[in-house]
C-alpha cells in the first residue's frame, strides 16, 4: 500500500488530497484525490462524504452558488472550473477520465485543479452520475462529451450514447433536484454544410454531417424541451475550434505545433482553402462566464462563441511557422469524411446577452499555447 499527496507538502491524516491506494485500475499508486481506483479504504469513502459536507456547507453559509462542471479534466472543463475557483467559487467537477486521448493529461488538469480547497472531485460518468443528489449544485456547466468529429464516424452510437443519453440523465436529475440553471457545450459543427456565412443562430440547421453535430444539435433540442416544461434556463454555447494551453491533442492547433516544435511531418487535410474560425480559450472562458452570470433571465437560448475572424488552413499553417520561428513540413491529403469547408461565427448575439468580446489575436493566442508547450516537455 502506498500514499501519495497531489500537494505534495503533506501526510497529515487531515489532509483531503492523500490517500492510501490499493491494485489500482490504472496502476496508480496513487488516486488523484477522490477516485480512479477500484479499492480505496473504507477511511477515504468516508473523506469523501466529509469532502462533499464541507465544501456545500461552506458555500451554503457564504450564501454562495456550489457550480458542478462536467467534462472538469478536459480542455475547455479544466479552464473553466480554474477560472471559477480562483474567483472563489465551489467548483464539484466530475469526468470519466476516459482514454479518447492520453488519460495522463487529464490527470495533471485534475491534479492543477486539486490545488484549491474549493473544489471536489469525483470520477463519475454523466450516463449514471449521483453527483447531483450528493452535491445539490445550484448551476451546472455540463462539457463532458465524446468530442472529436471524424471518431464520431467511426463510433456513432457511442456518441448518441454520451452526449445525447447522457445530457438527458443530468437534465433528468435536474428536475428531481430542483436545479434552475444549465450551461452546456453545443458546438459550431451544428452548421455542418451550410453555406451562408457567418453563421447565425438564427440559420437553419439542416446540414449536419457527422454524428457528432447530429449529437449536439440533439442536445440543443431537449434543453429547449427541458426548459419549457420544467422551468430549467438552458444555455447553448456553440463553440468554434477552441485552442489554447492544455489544448486537446486530437485538433489541428496542438498536432501542428507540435510536429513544428519537433521537426516532425504533419498531415494537411484539402489544398488549405479551408477555413477556421479558431478562438482562444481565454475568450471562450469570458463567454461561459457571461451567460453564467447573465442577468437577462434566459430561459433558454443557443449563442456563437466563436473569434468571427476565419482563416484558411493555409494562413493557419504560416501562423505556426511565424510563431515557432521553424518552418512547416506536411504530407497533402485528400479532405476527410465530416470535414466542413468553413466556420465563421456571427457573434452580434453573444455580444449583445452576454457581453462577449473575444480580444485575442490568432498569433498571441499561438504564442501562449506554444509557450505552454514547451514549459510541459
Ligand atoms: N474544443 C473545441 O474546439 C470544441 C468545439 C466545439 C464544442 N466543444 C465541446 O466542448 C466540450 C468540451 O470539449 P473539450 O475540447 O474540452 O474536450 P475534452 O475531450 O478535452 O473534454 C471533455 C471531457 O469530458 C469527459 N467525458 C467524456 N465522456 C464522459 C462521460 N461519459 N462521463 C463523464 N465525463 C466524460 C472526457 O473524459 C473529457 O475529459 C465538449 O462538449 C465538446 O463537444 C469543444
Amino acid at each position: 500500500m502506498n500514499t501519495w499527496c497531489i500537494l505534495g507538502d503533506c501526510l497529515n491524516k487531515s489532509c483531503h488530497h492523500c490517500y492510501p491506494v490499493i491494485d489500482c485500475k490504472y496502476s496508480h499508486s496513487h488516486c488523484i484525490k477522490n477516485g480512479c481506483c477500484v479499492e480505496i479504504n473504507n477511511q477515504h469513502d468516508l473523506n469523501t462524504l466529509q469532502d462533499i459536507d464541507v465544501i456545500r456547507e461552506s458555500a451554503m453559509a457564504l450564501n454562495q452558488d456550489i457550480i458542478l462542471v462536467t467534462g472538469c479534466a478536459g480542455f475547455i472543463g479544466s479552464h473553466v472550473c480554474e477560472h471559477l475557483l480562483k474567483q472563489g467559487e465551489y467548483v464539484f467537477g466530475i469526468d470519466n477520465l476516459n482514454d479518447y486521448y492520453d488519460v495522463k493529461r487529464k490527470e495533471n488538469n485534475i491534479s492543477i485543479l486539486n490545488k484549491y480547497d474549493n473544489f471536489f472531485f469525483e470520477v463519475s460518468d454523466i450516463k449514471t452520475t449521483g453527483i447531483i443528489e450528493k452535491c445539490r449544485p445550484t448551476k451546472i456547466i455540463h462539457l463532458a462529451s465524446m468530442a472529436g468529429v471524424r471518431y464520431s464516424i467511426e463510433n456513432p452510437k457511442l456518441y448518441n450514447d454520451v452526449n445525447i443519453g447522457g445530457f438527458i440523465h443530468i437534465l433528468e436529475e435536474c428536475v428531481k433536484y430542483n436545479v434552475k440553471q444549465v450551461i452546456y457545450a453545443s458546438s459550431s459543427s451544428v452548421y455542418g454544410l451550410n453555406k451562408k456565412i457567418p453563421f447565425s443562430e438564427e440559420d437553419k440547421i439542416e446540414n449536419c454531417n457527422s454524428p457528432y453535430a447530429c449529437s449536439k444539435m440533439a442536445m440543443e433540442l431537449y434543453a429547449n424541451t427541458y426548459s419549457q416544461l420544467y422551468n430549467i434556463s438552458c444555455i447553448g454555447l456553440r463553440f468554434f475550434t477552441v485552442y489554447g494551453p492544455r489544448g486537446r491533442p486530437d485538433m489541428a492547433p496542438y498536432k501542428f505545433l507540435n510536429a513544428i516544435l519537433n521537426e516532425k511531418e504533419f498531415d494537411k487535410y484539402g489544398d488549405g482553402s479551408t477555413s477556421r474560425d479558431y478562438t482562444y480559450i481565454d475568450d471562450i472562458i469570458e463567454g461561459i462566464m457571461g451567460a453564467l452570470y447573465n442577468k437577462k433571465d434566459i430561459l433558454c437560448g443557443v449563442y456563437n462563441l466563436g473569434n468571427s475572424n476565419p482563416v484558411s488552413l493555409n494562413e493557419f499553417i504560416e501562423s505556426c511557422e511565424k510563431v515557432t520561428e521553424k518552418k512547416a513540413r506536411f504530407n497533402v491529403l485528400p479532405m476527410q469524411l465530416g470535414d466542413v469547408p468553413h466556420t465563421y461565427a456571427d457573434i452580434s448575439k453573444a455580444s449583445a446577452d452576454l457581453g462577449y468580446k473575444p480580444k485575442t489575436k490568432l498569433e498571441d493566442g499561438l504564442r501562449k499555447t506554444m509557450e505552454s508547450m514547451l514549459q510541459v516537455n
